[in-house]
């Protein structure tokens, strides 16, 4: 339970500064219940707290736990270079606090991505020692065969790394398809696994992190929503 004045709590759902929010509150835009609340130092109880901004409606979140199923052509850098920043498809608020993609996918990687601004479920989801399990379609260049299947899990050698990489889970799904599982996240690494086991990885797709499958989250390509209790339950544990 968190109790905080009504310019704080504007403040910290990434609405603007502290003197912009008492700016909008004198001036009789903001409701709770319906009813405009003009002073600015009254106090709220956050949880499940919603209020309304010149009408649009808010819910009080004290962090932001996001899903998204990340476009083709989108980097998830702050400061892209070649192409627009999944940053760019969330809420201007969203940016404020400074919610930030959990890991990277590639520009051309399409599917489940996580955004958060709560630094500790950012290092736990992220880190190498939580081995949080990804699993990726991948569409390959060259039609996929048994030997690939098994080298995959047998284990690849990427230059710069001290052993074999070996992938979780492989399985073939179509001519030039393929499902498989790891549980690092090193810099282009499936397609770097795909590449050193003599094949090419002309598309890729994360369709599960954890617990959570794209297929269930009923998200169109370029779409988000806050991820549910029971959906963050499945995730790595923080
Ligand atoms: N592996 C890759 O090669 N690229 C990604 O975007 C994610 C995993």
């Amino acid at each position: 339970m968190s109790t905080l004045s009504l310019d704080k709590i504007l403040q910290s759902q990434g609405i603007g500064s502290r003197k912009y929010c008492r700016a909008v509150i004198a001036d009789g835009l903001v409701s709770i219940k319906g009813d405009p609340v003009l002073d600015w130092s009254l106090c709220f109880e956050t949880e499940e707290l919603r209020f309304s901004i010149d009408g649009r409606e808010w819910q009080f979140h004290a962090k932001l736990y996001i899903v998204m199923n990340k476009p083709e052509a989108c980097e998830c850098s702050r400061k892209p270079s070649h192409h627009r920043s999944v940053l760019s498809l969330l809420p201007e608020e969203f940016i404020n606090r400074d919610v930030q993609p959990v890991g990277r996918l590639d520009h051309d990687t399409t599917g489940l991505l996580l955004l958060s601004d709560d630094g500790k479920f950012i290092h736990a989801q992220s880190s190498p020692k939580k081995h949080l399990p990804k699993t990726y379609q991948a569409t390959l260049a060259r039609p996929c065969t048994p030997e690939l299947v098994q080298a995959l899990l047998e284990g690849v050698q990427l230059i710069d790394e001290d052993a074999p990489i070996r992938a979780l889970s492989c399985a073939q799904t179509g001519e030039l398809e393929l499902e498989l599982c790891i549980d690092q996240g090193k810099y282009h690494q499936v397609k770097r696994m795909i590449a050193a086991a003599g094949n090419h990885c002309a598309g890729l797709c994360r369709s599960a992190i954890g617990g959570l499958t794209l297929d269930t989250l009923g998200l169109a390509a370029g779409e988000w929503r806050l991820l549910t209790a029971e959906e963050l339950a499945l995730l790595a544990p923080y």
